[in-house]
């Protein structure tokens, strides 16, 4: 097959250029403009990543034209539908699915890795009680790397599994000990015996006077919402634990890099302001037409949270499936409140989605419109939704940083920049100006 090039041609002087093109497995091909520096002097520019591959990666693949995500090749519904998320980390992590032995050799592995060293707790009482639980997990997960450090080789690929275990096994203890700490419940130890979501339902809820047998329908949910948020290719958390990880740092502060990342509303922090949003409009009184409207006029900071995608501009396709869960979870709820906190959000994705504006702009609801009144149902406070969310996405972090680690070209991530600033002037004495 002949090598596909496009020709790029400086009209100011007549020099061209060409540049390869890159054949994905699927997806746009893939312009290298590597050597256009060196031949014609110029940078590309393309704030926000819209036309730009940051890197070549075999992990997860996403079109947001037609609404598909695939781990490793295989489709989310799948995924959803036969697989567990210790499985789930598995295809993300060695690319291939594991024979029953090896999954349970890896489900025993993870089992040995839940608990966090002794000394750690303690920095948890260095934070205020209101802290918020992100803000508890990224200090936290931050912290681990002072405790490997030293003995840990990031080039050898043994030493990298290690440390994928770790933080598959010990951010549920993190993230349930987060909430722990702020409601001044004592710490509960994980369990071998429970599986990871009943595990982390377990420290969650659960108190040492009494006993305490997770809710199989939540921990069910729990265990597929997870699988949903595990990798999604090259976001905005998983950019930054790849670009952080380049300088070589400790991938244990590369992951908490990942989670302030992730913390913002308009990445992972949006299923938690999707409630907020949703709770305010139901107490509001108003018109659900009143927040589209706002959602709407470019005056207004308002947007609808859990609407729109850089890449999905179709429905996301895990939204699809949550949605669908939420169905099944609140159909044997006979708490109305959380089928209030539904309804109202089912009304406003049939407002937003018969309006010209978000129809016009491919708005439709993304992986954090429904993932929430889930969470709302299981008794996880708001503060806690971006936390499953990183506790999820782990997997994901981890998996693309070994990738990238694996890779003998990988090299530290620099972007370039179009200067706009002053030219050269001199210095003014400070008696002058
Ligand atoms: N409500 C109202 N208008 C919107 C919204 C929204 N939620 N999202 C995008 N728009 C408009 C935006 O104002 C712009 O309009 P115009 O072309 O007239 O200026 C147009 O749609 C394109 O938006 P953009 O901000 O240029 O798109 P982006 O790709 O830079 O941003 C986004 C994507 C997800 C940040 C954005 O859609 C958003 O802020 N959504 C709400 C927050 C949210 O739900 N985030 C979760 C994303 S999925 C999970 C995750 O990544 O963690």
């Amino acid at each position: 097959m002949t090598k596909k090039t496009v020709t790029l041609i400086d009209d100011s002087t007549g020099r061209e250029i060409k540049l390869d093109v890159l054949e994905p497995t699927a997806g746009p091909p893939t312009i290298d403009v590597r050597p256009l520096y060196k031949a014609l002097g110029y940078f590309t520019y393309d704030p926000g990543y819209v036309s730009t591959a940051s890197c070549a990666s075999t992990i997860t693949y996403m079109d947001g034209e037609q609404g598909v995500l695939q781990y490793r090749g295989y489709p989310i519904e799948q995924l959803a539908e036969h697989s567990s998320y210790l499985e789930t980390c598995y295809l993300l992590y060695y690319g291939r699915l594991p024979t029953a032995a090896e999954l349970d050799t890896f489900i025993d592995t993870i089992n040995q890795h839940t608990m966090v060293h002794e000394a750690l707790k303690r920095f948890y009482s260095g934070f205020r009680r209101d802290a918020h639980p992100m803000a508890i997990m990224m200090g936290v997960v931050g912290a681990l790397s002072a405790f490997y450090h030293e003995h840990m080789n990031i080039h050898d690929p043994h030493d990298r599994e290690i440390v994928a275990h770790q933080l598959i096994a010990k951010m549920p203890t993190i993230a349930a000990w987060s909430y722990r700490y702020a409601k001044g419940l004592p710490f509960m130890y994980p369990r071998a015996k429970l599986s990871y979501a009943e595990d982390f339902l377990h420290m969650m809820f659960a108190n040492p006077t009494a006993p305490y047998t997770p809710d199989p329908k939540f921990a069910k949910a729990l265990d597929l919402i997870l699988i949903l948020h595990a990798d999604h290719e090259q976001n905005a958390s998983t950019s930054t634990v790849r670009l952080s990880g380049s300088s070589e740092a400790n991938p244990f502060a590369a992951v908490a890099a990942g989670i302030a990342t992730l913390w913002g509303p308009a990445h992972g922090g949006a299923n938690e302001a999707v409630i907020r949003m949703l709770q305010e409009i139901n107490e509001s009184g108003k018109p659900i037409e009143h927040y589209v409207e706002r959602a709407k006029d470019k005056n207004d900071r308002f947007r609808l949270m859990g609407f729109g995608h850089r890449v999905y501009k179709t429905y996301d396709p895990r939204a699809r499936i949550i949605r669908k869960i939420c169905h099944d979870i609140l159909d044997s709820e006979t708490d109305g409140e959380h089928q209030k906190l539904l309804d109202t959000a089912m009304k406003l994705e049939e407002i937003a989605l018969n309006d010209p504006y978000f129809q016009q702009r491919n708005l439709y609801p993304n992986v954090d419109f429904y993932s929430g009144v889930i969470f709302v149902a299981m008794g996880i406070p708001l503060n806690m939704f971006t936390v499953l969310f990183a506790m999820a996405r782990t997997i994901g972090w981890i998996s693309q940083w070994n990738e990238m680690m694996s890779d003998e070209k990988s090299r530290i991530g620099r972007p370039r920049q179009l200067y706009v600033g002053e030219a050269t002037r001199d210095y003014v004495p400070i008696s002058q100006r």
